[in-house]
């Protein structure tokens, strides 16, 4: 049988890292797919750039600037959108399923804002859109959602689902490199997004929870009902005072079923030094899975980086190619679920989510301060679970000192409305820093 040809649009680090990858493999490749997968033609901003990138291989494509004439070739079956964000890259997307050709994209910001849009174009002209490198890198966390665990009711995510951030954060603990210096290292290994406050700022870890959301609850996309805090605000004293408590710091994408609707949140969270999830360091990706009849699943793996994220582009060219000529009707679903099937169960506000916290305030050194904490906490109704004062003199010399409170869960408004009767307090010198808590699991 002929190869199944495909066009590659953008060619940067996943771009250049999938046409390393099936070509490196293409004799293997060709045994599961049961038909060769060629790149014949690649369209990028800047051909010289790519003629070099390419070497000796670049007589094997033909390369270009022409996005659409990539798309609009009627040789070209599968077309891979290796470029990000949601502009151009929407418009080729569409042009492309418009065409007829079936879609694979790394894309998580694209599907997390215009899935909705997007599979709706893709049911309509009866073409896939693969998407498995959009999540986690590396690690198949789609197939596993959508396919693997379909016998399941799923009750929980929570994830490190964004390299540069757990990378940022272990070179940060582990090496006391500074934030700018342990960034630019990501940046320099390719795994930062062109934007790396998307990054920081948990976008990403956000367009990603979002996906995975869906296709575990079976609800629409809806990115904008995400609550999302990044690491930029993350103190140095919070990681160390976590860690003599017995906690990691790692931004956590959560999304949780509850009786009163969806946990949809990305933020810093400190979770038990004991838990696997605490160990994962570097760009190094994990997501946690629990349904109710398999109980908790854990999956691990390289989350950014070229050839990482081209393992799960090619397995999904593998995937289009093996299913280009089976009846649209018998393919699995975008999302898992069929789409006059989706739920609307509501997003919950960041407000009525329920979770443990870690308080850190300076305070006044004096007698009672500690007590009239307590009481404003035991008012609204929430225990402590431990509680530590550090010695004045370790902290400053002025009389101050820390204090740093972990809670049992409890619901966010009411920790906020303690929080702000706490800094209300004269003997209260600082803001009251927050963190939430991830107990679960
Ligand atoms: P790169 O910046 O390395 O490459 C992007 C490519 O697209 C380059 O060829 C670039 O051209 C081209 N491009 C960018 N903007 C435009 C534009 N406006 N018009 C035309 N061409 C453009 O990005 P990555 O390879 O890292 O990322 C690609 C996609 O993969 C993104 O959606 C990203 O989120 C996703 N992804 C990335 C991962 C990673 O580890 N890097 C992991 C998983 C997903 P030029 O070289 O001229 O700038
Ligand atoms: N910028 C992303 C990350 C790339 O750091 O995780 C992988 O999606």
């Amino acid at each position: 049988m002929e190869p199944i040809k495909v066009g590659l649009l953008g060619f940067g680090t996943v771009g250049s890292g999938t046409f390393t990858v099936l070509r490196r493999n293409q004799e293997e490749i060709k045994r599961r797919a049961g038909r060769g997968i060629e790149i014949t033609r690649i369209a990028v901003r800047n051909p010289a750039k790519a003629l070099a990138a390419l070497g000796e291989a670049a007589s094997t494509v033909q390369l270009g600037s022409d996005f659409n004439a990539v798309i609009d070739d009627p040789a070209i079956d599968i077309v891979a959108e290796m470029i990000g964000g949601t502009g151009i890259a929407r418009e080729l997307v569409l042009r492309a399923i418009s065409k007829g050709k079936h879609v694979v994209t790394a894309n998580k910001a694209l599907l997390a804002v215009h899935g909705t849009e997007i599979f709706a174009a893709a049911r309509t002209q009866g073409v896939m859109v693969a998407f498995e490198a959009a999540v986690a890198g590396g690690i198949p966390i789609i197939k596993a959602l959508r396919e693997g665990l379909t016998a399941n009711r799923i009750q929980s995510i929570a994830g490190i689902i964004n390299g540069t951030t757990n990378y940022i954060l272990s070179e940060m603990r582990e090496r006391g490199l500074d934030f700018a210096t342990a960034l630019a290292g990501a940046q320099a290994l390719g795994y930062a997004e062109a934007d790396p406050t998307f990054d920081i700022e948990g976008v990403d870890a956000a367009h990603k929870l979002t996906i995975m959301s869906a296709i575990a609850f079976g609800i629409p996309m809806q990115f904008d009902r995400a609550y999302v805090e990044g690491i930029s605000k993350l103190a140095a004293i919070d990681i160390k005072y976590a860690e003599d408590l017995g906690y990691r710091i790692k931004l956590l994408g959560i999304t949780r079923r509850t009786e009163r609707g969806i946990e949809l949140r990305v933020h810093p969270t400190l979770i038990s030094a004991k838990r696997l999830l605490a160990s994962v360091e570097g760009a190094m990706n994990a997501v946690e899975v629990h349904g109710d009849a398999v109980g908790t699943t854990l999956y691990y793996g390289k989350g950014a980086g070229a050839e990482p994220t081209a393992s799960a582009v090619v397995a999904d060219l593998v995937d289009v190619t093996r299913l280009h000529t089976a009846d649209p009707g018998h393919r699995v679903p975008h999302l898992a679920f069929q789409p006059q099937s989706l739920a609307d169960t509501p997003v919950l506000p960041i407000d009525d989510v329920t979770s443990g916290y870690y308080l850190r305030l300076r305070v006044a050194d004096v007698t009672g301060v500690l007590a009239d904490i307590t009481r404003i906490l035991a008012d609204a109704g929430i225990s402590i679970d431990a509680l530590l004062q550090k010695e004045a003199e370790q902290v400053a010399d002025n009389g101050e000192t820390d204090v740093v409170i972990i809670t049992h869960d409890t619901l966010e408004k009411n920790v906020n409305a303690a929080i702000a009767r706490i800094e209300a307090l004269s003997t209260v010198v600082s803001n009251v820093t927050k963190l939430r808590i991830e107990a679960h699991g």
